[in-house]
């Protein structure tokens, strides 16, 4: 583990403008730097770096950070793999806190290094067996040419060769002075008791290397070389410290640079598809290869686009299965376009029968948006059956449902109701039908696990009170983080002046009432804000670089940095705190709004206990009393304003 003292050096030495400058061209704005957002194609800079504050904030995708989050974004490295990068970068001697790890994660972490050299060493031995051995060639590279492989795809791919004998790849590596621990825990080897010298997991197959993001080998797949077997087509590792396979996305590396040029990602079911159309010259292309979509993949996609189209093999059964797909993709805010194949062809096939162009405009033309793909494949199963075809029209409004952005989702709605001659409003009952169905039915836990989340169609006064109760909450958080030190003049009940930081007055608000922080990040930023105040330390701003926590990285740049530098920063609908002698009394009016709307939300959160309540008379009470807080406070907040 890398020192407490040698991270601090780090975040002390680093310059977050040259770290960022080496990936994208920074022009000065001001105190500021901006730039595209190397997360997205842009046309006009939403990427801005601040040298004084030493953080990012990338608007177009809403992520910022620091120099380190910034490379652990980028190059997909862990918080200690960005921290070493950059220690290289600025010569510091990286010093390892050795004390601090227990043996289990001084095991864990060695595990892990060895697991990725062992890939890296069983990659490698794979492909020279595809290359330099005479069975390698005879039956594994010409298996490769026999599906109309060239070799610099061969090579793009690292495709190699696990051969016949029952332990090659074992058996070289426990000369190589590899143990059998890890060959085990790789899961490339397996030890059963009667063959203490081992047996390679992928004998007698092609191999696939899997990649990450940035291009370090996590696992394989593995395909038989006859089709007539009947063990399964293809065999893959299985997860381990370093391959979790709903965080993977076959061909990611390879593709990453075309899915963001293109600002389009096309997704297929196998490696063959990805390769095949990487041969063909279509660069943008990724696989889950075999398993579900998850959220996770889509957010390894949405670091690179927004679009994706989804690739269908013709005469795919499970084709209803990937409806969640589509749900789950239409969630994460992704646009989404569908294409099916001719019967019988998937992208390989297709690939190798046509020319680029070909492809690439049948890719273009042929895909249609979910609901004319959803529309085609239910209602060629409904017939003429009226119930039937109302069940596809529900199934699609419940798509329609699924989209996050209140506008597209109208114009959505609006293209369903001209496809089926429907009124809007019947549709739209529909849709809200469908919510509450969806609330019902599914149990918090479930929803978790599927990851799809309905949106909340209809604003009501509690969603509203709530909302702007976490604005505020939001809004003191800002104030802490960016004036925490300074010094407000304050005079006490009797007329006594006194001195206080915003810091404390804020905290001190909050603790009097009793005040329960709504969101994750806030409590957890106060939870740190206190314990400063405890060490008699005002932990506020810059303290929260160094810790690693990805989602107050986040925060702290949206509280950091001036949105109002930004030409457009009114698309974002940030009110930005401005600096200066009204401070004091931004903060008693946030705090006043804040309890204004503290109170409205126990008064909400009461009257829905009140319908079940046993205890009426008690909770009257307590309403009564909170309404005259309420006006109290409103009294209040007016005068001030
Ligand atoms: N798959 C798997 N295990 C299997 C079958 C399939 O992991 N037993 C995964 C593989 O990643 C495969 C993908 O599912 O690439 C799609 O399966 P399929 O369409 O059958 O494979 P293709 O890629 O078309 O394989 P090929 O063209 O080599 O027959
Ligand atoms: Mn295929």
């Amino acid at each position: 583990m890398i020192s407490k003292a040698t991270i601090d050096k780090i975040f002390s030495t680093i310059r977050v403008e040259e770290i960022i400058g080496e990936y994208v061209q920074l022009k000065r704005a001001g105190s500021n730097f901006k730039g595209l957002s190397p997360f997205h194609e842009e046309k006009s800079p939403s990427f801005v770096v601040s040298p004084s504050k030493q953080i990012w904030k990338d608007f177009s995708s809403g992520k910022g950070g620091t120099a380190i989050s910034f490379l652990m974004e980028i190059e997909n490295f862990t918080y200690p793999e960005a921290l070493r990068h950059a220690a290289k970068k600025y010569g510091i001697e990286i010093e390892e806190d050795i004390r601090e790890l227990t043996e289990d994660e001084k095991q864990s972490q060695t595990d892990k290094e060895l697991l990725f050299k062992i890939h890296e060493v069983a990659n490698t031995f794979f492909q020279e067996q595809l290359f330099d051995t005479e069975e390698g060639r005879s039956i594994g590279y010409s298996y490769f040419k026999e599906r109309e492989l060239r070799d610099e795809i061969i090579k793009k791919f690292q495709l190699g060769y696990s051969p016949e004998q029952k332990n090659a790849f074992t058996e070289s590596a426990l000369n190589k002075g590899y143990s059998k621990e890890i060959l085990e825990k790789s899961g490339l080897s397996i030890f059963p008791e009667n063959s203490p010298n081992g047996i390679d997991r992928f004998r007698e197959r092609v191999i696939f290397p899997i990649h990450s993001f940035s291009g370090r080998v996590l696992g394989f797949g593995a395909r038989i070389l006859k089709n007539n077997i009947k063990t399964a087509k293809y065999l893959n590792s299985p997860e381990t410290e370093i391959y979790h396979k709903s965080n993977v996305l076959y061909g990611l590396n390879q593709s990453k640079q075309a899915i963001s040029k293109n600002n389009l990602c096309l997704l297929v079911e196998g490696y063959m598809d990805v390769i095949a159309l990487h041969q063909s010259g279509i660069e943008n292309v990724v696989s889950s290869s075999g398993t579900a979509l998850t959220v996770e993949q889509i957010k390894l996609i949405k670091r690179l686009t927004e679009n994706v189209t989804i690739l269908f093999d013709g005469d795919k059964a499970g084709i209803k299965a990937s409806f969640r797909s589509i749900d789950m993709l239409l969630s994460e805010s992704m646009n989404i376009r569908v294409l099916l194949f001719p019967d019988g062809d998937d992208p390989d096939s297709f690939a190798r029968k046509h020319p680029q162009d070909y492809v690439e405009n049948f890719i273009k033309n042929e895909a249609k948006d979910f609901i004319d793909f959803k529309a085609e494949i239910l209602l060629k199963e409904a017939g003429d059956d009226p119930i039937k075809k109302a069940e596809s029209i529900r199934d699609i409004v419940k798509s329609v449902g699924f989209v996050q952005n209140a506008l597209k989702q109208e114009i959505y709605l609006k293209e369903v109701s001209n496809k089926f001659k429907l009124s809007e409003q019947s549709l739209f009952n529909e849709l809200n039908v469908q919510k509450q169905l969806q609330k019902q039915h599914v149990s918090p836990q479930q929803r978790q696990e599927t990851q799809v989340k309905p949106r909340l169609e209809k604003v009501t006064e509690v969603f509203e009170t709530i909302n702007s109760l976490l604005m505020l909450e939001d809004k003191l958080v800002d104030l802490m983080l960016n004036y925490g030190d300074r010094v407000l003049d304050r005079k006490d009940d009797e007329n006594k002046p006194y001195q206080i930081t915003v810091i404390e007055e804020i905290i001190n608000h909050l603790d009097e009432d009793e005040c329960e922080i709504q969101s994750e990040i806030n409590k957890k930023i106060i939870s740190e804000i206190k314990e400063g105040i405890a060490e008699n330390k005002l932990r506020f701003g810059n303290f929260f670089m160094t810790l690693m926590d990805e989602d107050i990285q986040g925060k702290i740049a949206d509280a950091l940095i001036e949105p109002y530098e930004l030409s457009n920063w009114e698309k974002y609908s940030i009110t930005p705190i401005k600096p200066g002698s009204k401070l004091s009394e931004q903060i008693s009016e946030t705090l006043f709004k804040y309890k204004r709307d503290y109170v409205l939300k126990i008064v909400e959160d009461l009257k829905k206990e009140l319908v079940s309540a046993e205890n009426k008379d008690e909770i009257y009470m307590k309403l009564v009393k909170l309404s005259q807080l309420k006006n109290k406070l409103s009294e209040v907040t007016h005068r001030i304003l």
